[in-house]
């Protein structure tokens, strides 16, 4: 049997360019993605899609209403599916026993009691949400324990290594597929079944199977050594301001070593995003279960560093701003984790926020593609005072700027490096200053105009490098 119909379970960030792009490549599978949220899945059925990803519109156009489906009748999708894709929400657990750290599998575990409930037939059931090793196993005691006579199921882990902003590229031209599954017969057998699926638009051997407990640890891993990276050139960029050295020939001298390579090396105010911190988390607290405190202790080190980064920022705005910063008006320009995305979980621009609002300020918030109310939401999230008057939202850059103290850049979207900066000056408080956490813009220019320029691994504006282990003197 191949298969004819795949349900996707969760219509977010993963599931819905997923099944889109799976059903824009495979023509004779019917792909119904379905969620228990009303709202979402009106919008995924509106012109209106509820995530910004570029190209994703094309693709959801294209085959919306042939073979693409967007429902909330979850139970009827599940009941004819063949193959069933988990792509449900993996948080960090904010209460009981592993609060903070562990993940929480209680959307998981939902959707397999649900499958357990519903099926009438022989499904292969796919984790694509990142779960902690050995998760499947739990799902398929879940599965086990309830299923109805004549009814099987094979569990594969198929993680999902798409990033934000570039998932329809990352899911036409992936790095490699993951694909674990059970070494029986029967789980070779659901393994081929799914590889069958990639291979309408993935060449074989960019195709990579293993036994499913790989499959699950090699997400967690692939996220962590990712985020390492980050955390280990922002560790040098504080190393690099102390010192004079700038950051970003470090990056490119050590970069061009082919051993290391030059990918992710771009130091910034730290990471953000559903997925490091929540999966670097899972992958320490899974160490410590497992009695490694050692290894623990040494991944914990990645999101510690990343916290000193993204406070480092916020002090370095403070301090430059004659060590006060209440009542100043701060534009802060993006508020996404990165271009390319509306997203904001875990956005290093919500800690930057909170550190200035901590202090006094006022803010001025732009970012193209971040909704008002999702700014506000995520700032009601702390006890900040008279929050409503201290945080204004504009719709363009310009309006943004005007009449602030100081610019403070957090999300590297292009449209930020092409602005009138002339403009801008001319219409900020002087002095003006500008605070580039993603290192875009040019320097030098912003000088030429008047600008105070500060960012990070490299000192630019006026300050004097010390020759000894003293502190610089700011001139
Ligand atoms: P999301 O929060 O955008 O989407 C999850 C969706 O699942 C939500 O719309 C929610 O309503 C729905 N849902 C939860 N329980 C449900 C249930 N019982 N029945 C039906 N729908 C249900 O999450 P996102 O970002 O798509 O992540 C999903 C998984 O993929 C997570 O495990 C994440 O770690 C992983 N992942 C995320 C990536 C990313 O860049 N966002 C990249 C790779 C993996």
């Amino acid at each position: 049997m191949t298969i004819k119909k795949i349900c996707g379970i969760g219509a977010g960030y993963v599931g819905g360019p997923t099944c889109s792009v799976i059903a824009m490549m495979c023509p004779d599978i019917r792909v119904t993605v379905v969620d228990k949220s009303k709202e979402k899945i009106a919008q995924w059925n509106s012109d209106k899609l509820p995530i910004y990803e570029p190209g994703l519109d094309v693709v959801v156009e294209k085959c919306r209403g042939k073979n693409l489906f967007f429902s909330t009748d979850i139970e009827a999708a599940i009941k004819e599916a063949d193959l069933i894709f988990i792509s449900v929400n993996t948080p960090t657990k904010t209460f009981g026993i592993g609060k903070g750290r562990a993940a929480d599998l209680k959307y998981v575990e939902n959707t397999a009691r649900m499958i357990a409930d519903v099926a009438t037939s022989d499904k292969i059931v796919v984790e694509k949400s990142t779960v902690p090793v050995r998760a499947a196993e739990s799902i398929m005691h879940i599965l086990r324990a309830n299923h109805k006579p004549g009814v099987s199921y094979q569990i594969l882990s198929n993680p999902e290594f798409l990033a934000e902003g570039t998932a329809i590229d990352n899911l036409m031209n992936p790095d490699r597929v993951l694909i674990g599954g059970e070494d029986s017969p029967q789980g070779r057998e659901a393994v081929e079944k799914l590889c069958k699926i990639y291979e309408n638009w993935i060449k074989r051997d960019k195709i990579f199977t293993t036994n499913t407990w790989s499959s699950e640890l090699s997400k967690l891993a692939a996220n962590a050594f990712l985020a390492q990276r980050i955390s280990s050139i922002n560790s040098l960029s504080a190393v690099c301001e102390a010192t004079g050295a700038d950051v970003t020939e470090v990056a490119r001298a050590v970069g061009l070593d082919s051993r290391i390579g030059s990918k992710f090396l771009q130091a910034s105010v730290g990471f953000g995003g559903s997925c490091f911190q929540k999966d670097l988390l899972n992958l320490v607290y899974i160490c410590e279960c497992l009695n490694l405190p050692e290894v623990a202790a040494y991944w914990q080190q990645v999101i510690d560093m990343n916290e000193y980064q993204k406070s480092r920022f916020s002090t370095k705005v403070i301090e430059s701003l004659f060590n006060t910063v209440t009542d100043k008006r701060i534009t802060m320009l993006g508020f996404a984790f990165k271009k390319n995305t509306g997203d904001t979980r875990e956005s290093p621009a919500i800690s930057v926020a909170k550190n200035l609002l901590d202090e006094g300020a006022v803010l001025h918030i732009y970012d193209p593609k971040v909704e008002e109310s999702q700014i506000i939401d995520n700032l009601s999230a702390f006890d900040v005072d008279n929050i409503k008057n201290r945080v204004n939202i504009y719709h363009d850059a310009y309006s943004a700027t005007k009449n602030t103290h100081a610019i403070v850049l957090c999300t590297e979207w292009d449209e930020f490096i092409e602005l009138d900066y002339e403009r801008i000056y001319s219409e900020m408080t002087k002095p003006a200053y500008i605070f580039d956490g993603r290192k875009i813009l040019d320097h030098e220019k912003l000088q030429k105009i008047g600008f105070i320029v500060q960012t990070i691994g490299k000192r630019v504006s006026r300050i004097a490098v010390s020759r000894t282990w003293g502190s610089p003197t700011q001139m």
